[in-house]
């Protein structure tokens, strides 16, 4: 009897005790946990309205009990508010302002669990840290949920392991089967959101796979083809990359939240000083147009003499570097069992005279090491090739990954999140700052490590140079997905927007699906100007061959441009139809605006100018009878006065943009 009255009371005081629950700092997110039948789970409410419906939260795992039986031994909460700064970005001061509950857990064969979730008035982020009762375990499945309330519109690329060189799809959030993160959405109740995660170590990535109606559940990498099983391979105690998710009440407000940054470390780096964000131009636009190659079949871009005219052209242009790809030996395997060398020059580059060159004309020398996935062979050469590069005084590295699986690992498996932390930071023991291709998805882990500045890990230029397959609208969609990861080397600037520069060239060759000739740029001239602003990167390209810069008066909205930017914000747009941006970098302000395939008029305030100070805006705009099909190489650039009293009328062409760059006047 006695018993029976004790567990009477034991779940009345359960039932009587408050749910663990947080709110955000602004009041208007709020998490609720439970744990029932010793399964952990959390829900999410917006304003009041059910955002995130109850959804489990757990591992599983061979050689650990992770599932189930979990009860909480303890909660806590914690209130952080602080600012702080980072050497480059899109903000160089960044407030982080959140809630942190912690729940620590336990099961009955001993397996610890701290579940802690971070609520910010801009979204959510929570983890797993686990401390086991063994040695270690392999995870074979994350049972995370993420049971949205509503359907709605979502923008997402599918949840491959291998690429995310895919296609951007619109669709219902009941629709999807598999996706890949940033998963970004608007909600039928006109909220918008986007999951993610953040801090991505020694972990495989984290994708998402529908289970039914608005209701998915986490799909972790596997290891490669053969091993689907194993995710990931732990010790006795490990911890997850944050789970996020996003929410905003207009698309822009997805930009601008640093939600991600703000659960990464601080910096690692010491002495940050030799980290700097470059404009740069290469030998690279040739070899996919297929006129030039990455080795000597007579069309070899790489050559001493067109390494030196393009070094010419940065010196004479205010760009910062120059990328030289098919600079070393071994560009004939790719693709046939590479073997890359990364310290031997091809024959016809003086590697040391390119340098030499380069640094009495003060260009920054862009070393380039394809690996075509051959990890195996590009770690065993790391150490020396690094240290070359370093003695060389190299300080930018662009790494590329292009080839089926690395040494037969997933590029997103855990295997490949641990080599290109591992290059990150042998990297930085060097000064030397990364870019990478083919890389593993951002996760904000440039706080910490901020030499790692950006890559790829989207389609970018180089699909027009053998495909059809960019969309006009795929430049509005990756502002809100992709690149709310972290910056994008997107190589954005084409001005011979149909190749008419390279009709008839004897040396064009097919090399990589479809012939150059029979693929464009699908965006107008103005567009690819406003890239520069609106698809940010501290490392960015102006992709084109130099020849097409040559003289040309659109050039000049580069040469003013900073590759570094102060603030920046993102002040309108609609996921998948338009976006417009504006950086400040010192004192200068650059705006990018652009659209997919409908033509639109935005009004612009230029309240974002300084207070007080008159501008010289130079407007780099589509024509009246510019269209991204029939008409894209027409523009105009028009000069005016402004201050931040004034409103500008933006009109963008079909496929069209507009970029302005707002320099003081002198007074
Ligand atoms: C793919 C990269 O994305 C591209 O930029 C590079 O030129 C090729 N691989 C060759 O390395
Ligand atoms: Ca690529």
């Amino acid at each position: 009897m006695r018993k029976y009255l004790y567990l009477a009371a034991c779940l009345l005081l359960a039932a009587c005790a408050p749910k663990p629950s947080m709110t955000s700092p602004d009041g208007r997110i709020v998490l609720d946990f439970s744990c029932e039948d010793g399964v952990p789970s959390y829900q999410v409410s917006v304003d009041g309205k059910p955002f995130i419906l109850p959804s489990v939260l757990g591992m599983e795992a061979d050689g650990a009990d992770l599932s189930g039986g979990f009860a909480v031994r303890k909660i806590r909460h914690a209130h952080v508010n602080q600012t702080w700064a980072q050497p480059w970005g899109e903000n160089k001061s960044v407030t982080d302002c959140h809630k942190e509950m912690s729940v620590e857990l336990e099961n009955a064969s001993g397996t610890g669990l701290v579940l802690r979730f971070r609520l910010f008035d801009d979204g959510l982020g929570f983890r797993y840290e686990y401390d086991l009762p063994g040695d270690g375990a392999v995870i074979t499945d994350e049972l995370t949920a993420f049971n949205f309330a509503d359907d709605g519109d979502s923008w997402s690329i599918v949840g491959d392991f291998e690429s995310y060189e895919k296609p951007y799809r619109k669709m219902r959030l009941s629709a999807v089967d598999n996706a890949n993160t940033p998963f970004s959405f608007r909600t039928d109740g006109g909220l918008y959101g986007s999951v993610h995660e953040a801090a991505l170590y020694d972990f495989p990535e984290l994708t998402l796979r529908r289970t039914e109606g608005t209701s998915y559940v986490a799909a972790l990498a596997c290891d490669s083809p053969q091993d689907r099983r194993t995710k990931a391979v732990v010790g006795k105690s490990f911890r997850t990359s944050w789970r996020t998710v996003q929410i905003a009440r207009e698309a822009v407000g997805l930009i601008n939240s640093s939600l991600i940054l703000n659960l990464n470390e601080p910096c690692a780096i010491e002495d940050v000083s030799w980290i700097k964000p470059a404009k740069y131009v290469g030998v690279w636009w040739g070899m996919h147009l297929g006129i030039e190659a990455w080795y000597d079949d007579g069309r070899h871009g790489a050559t001493t003499e067109n390494a030196k005219r393009y070094i010419d052209f940065a010196a004479a242009n205010d760009v910062d570097g120059v990328l030289f790809e098919g600079w070393n030996d071994g560009w004939e395997t790719w693709g046939n069992g590479e073997s890359f060398i990364f310290t031997k020059p091809a024959p016809d580059f003086d590697f040391d005279e390119v340098v030499r060159y380069a640094d009495a004309k003060g260009v920054a020398y862009i070393l380039h090491h394809e690996t075509g996935g051959n990890v195996l062979d590009y770690e065993s050469q790391l150490d020396t090739a690094l240290d070359w590069a370093a003695s060389h005084g190299i300080h930018y590295l662009k790494t590329g990954y292009a080839g089926w699986l690395m040494a037969g690992h997933y590029h997103h498996s855990q295997y490949g999140v641990r080599h290109f932390q591992k290059v990150a930071e042998e990297a930085a023991a060097r000064q030397i700052m990364i870019d990478a291709h083919e890389p593993i998805k951002p996760t904000g882990i440039r706080r910490t490590w901020p030499n790692f500045m950006t890559r790829e890990g989207a389609r970018g230029m180089e699909w027009n140079g053998w495909s059809k397959e960019i969309d006009p609208s795929h430049h509005e969609i990756l502002p809100y997905t992709r690149l709310l990861a972290g910056p994008m080397d997107y190589t954005p600037g084409v001005f011979d927007i149909e190749y008419r520069s390279i009709e008839g060239d004897p040396r064009l060759k097919v090399w990589n699906g479809l012939s150059a000739t029979e693929c464009r740029v699908p965006t107008t001239l103005a567009k690819q100007i406003a890239n520069w602003v609106v698809l940010y990167s501290p490392l960015q390209m102006a992709c084109d061959l130099v020849d097409n810069y040559e003289d040309h008066p659109a050039f000049q909205f580069f040469r003013d441009f900073d590759a570094d930017c102060d603030w920046s914000k993102a002040l309108q747009g609609e996921i998948g139809e338009y976006i417009a941006v504006v950086r400040r970098a010192g004192d200068r302000f650059f705006y990018g605006a652009t659209t997919d395939q409908t033509g639109r008029t935005l009004t612009q305030p230029l309240d974002f100018l300084a207070p007080g100070v008159r501008y010289h805006a130079a407007i780099y705009a589509d024509a009246p009878d510019s269209d991204w099909e029939a008409n894209p190489y027409a523009y105009v650039i028009l000069e005016r006065e402004v201050t931040r009293d004034d409103v500008l009328e933006v009109v963008l062409a079909p496929g069209g943009g507009q970029a302005v760059s707002f320099i003081p006047v002198e007074p």
